[in-house]
Formats: structure tokens, C-alpha cells, sequence
């Protein structure tokens, strides 16, 4: 159950190595991690690309973090941004951490005016917040299930997707 004394807030500069250390922890066990996860977030940030990047905080610790960054969409950039890396903490892992972090980002970015949201990842997990993997997105070759995109508008979004510089490894 996610604690009570959980705060998500914005990351501060002081952050940084924290994130970097959380995101390469998480995505460690992960088969489909390439091993440079936590180096996205810092090249995203370099860029200025970091739209949004939120930390959860328990008792002064990180453990839950999530960025979202400008993308592409056969090849105009529309306001629609891409979530991701999300990673928390192993050992606070199923307790609501991740859920809250996409949640509040979502509804960040909806309140800068973004159109949309999209992600690759398991359709299992973000199903849940509204995530449909329909073929509409194709990004390089991934099955379409695991390219997702949710819409804060009427639109939908169609054709090649393509992450920021510092996620396009
Ligand atoms: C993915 C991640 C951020 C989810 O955060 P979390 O705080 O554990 O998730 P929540 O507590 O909000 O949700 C738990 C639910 O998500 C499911 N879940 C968690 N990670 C999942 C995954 N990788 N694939 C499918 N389902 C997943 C759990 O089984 C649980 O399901 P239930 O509600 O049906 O029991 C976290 O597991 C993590 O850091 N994983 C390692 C890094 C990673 O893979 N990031 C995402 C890459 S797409």
C-alpha cells in the first residue's frame, strides 16, 4: 500500500545523482534494459528535453522517479511527449509508487497543453492508466502492442514515432 508519508515532487538540482542511481538499479534486472537508462535521463536533461521529471520521496529517500520528454510524430513535433524512463526503488516496488509518479505526470503534462502521451513498455502495466498499443505508432521494428500512446484530445496519433535525442540510443 503506498505510504502516507510518500511525497511526489519536482526534482531539484540536487537530485540528480539519486536519479541516476534509482533508474540504473531498477532497470538492472530488466531484460530489456540496455544497461543506460539513468544516462538518458542526464543526456535528456543536458538538452533541455527534461519536460518533466518527477521524484517520489519517503523519509528524505528517492525511491520512485519519472521523466517526460518531447517526441515526434511522423516527424512533427505536436505537443505530444513520451514517459519514460519510470523506474522505482526494488524493494518499494507493487506499492503504488509508479502508478502515482504516471499519474501526476500525466496530468503535468496535460496542464502544459500537451495533446497527448505515448510510451513503449508492457501493455500489462499501462493499460491500466489508458494506454492503447493499436499499431497506429510504429517505433522501429517493436511489436505494436508495446508502442502506446494515450490522447488528452480527440486525436489520434498515427505514424513514426521518435524520442528526443537522448532517448534515440
Ligand atoms: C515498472 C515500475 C515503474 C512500476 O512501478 P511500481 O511502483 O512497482 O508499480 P505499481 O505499484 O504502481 O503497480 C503495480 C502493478 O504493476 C505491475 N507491474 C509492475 N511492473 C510491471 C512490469 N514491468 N510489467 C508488467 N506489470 C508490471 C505489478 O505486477 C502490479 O500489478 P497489479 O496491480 O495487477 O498487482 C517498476 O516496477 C520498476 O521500476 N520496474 C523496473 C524499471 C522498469 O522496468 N521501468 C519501466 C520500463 S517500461
Amino acid at each position: 500500500m503506498l505510504s502516507k508519508g510518500m511525497d511526489i515532487r519536482p526534482e531539484i538540482h540536487a537530485d540528480i545523482d539519486a536519479i541516476y542511481q534509482l533508474t540504473q538499479t531498477a532497470f538492472a534486472p530488466m531484460p530489456y534494459s540496455d544497461g543506460d537508462e539513468g544516462a538518458c535521463i542526464n543526456k535528456l536533461r543536458a538538452d533541455g528535453d527534461l519536460t518533466i521529471s518527477l521524484v517520489a520521496v519517503e523519509a528524505e529517500a528517492i525511491v520512485g522517479h519519472v521523466a517526460f520528454s518531447p517526441v515526434t510524430i511522423a516527424g512533427v513535433s505536436d505537443n505530444w511527449f513520451g514517459l519514460g524512463p519510470v523506474s522505482v526503488a526494488p524493494e518499494k516496488q507493487k506499492t503504488g509508487i509508479g502508478s502515482a509518479l504516471i499519474k501526476k505526470g500525466l496530468a503535468q503534462i496535460k496542464s502544459l497543453g500537451a495533446k497527448g502521451c505515448v510510451l513503449i513498455g508492457d501493455p500489462n502495466y499501462y493499460c491500466r492508466f489508458g494506454f492503447v498499443g493499436d499499431g497506429r505508432l510504429t517505433y522501429r521494428d517493436l511489436p505494436s502492442e508495446v508502442v502506446q500512446w494515450l490522447s488528452f484530445t480527440d486525436e489520434k496519433p498515427s505514424g513514426v514515432l521518435k524520442y528526443s535525442p537522448g532517448l534515440e540510443v
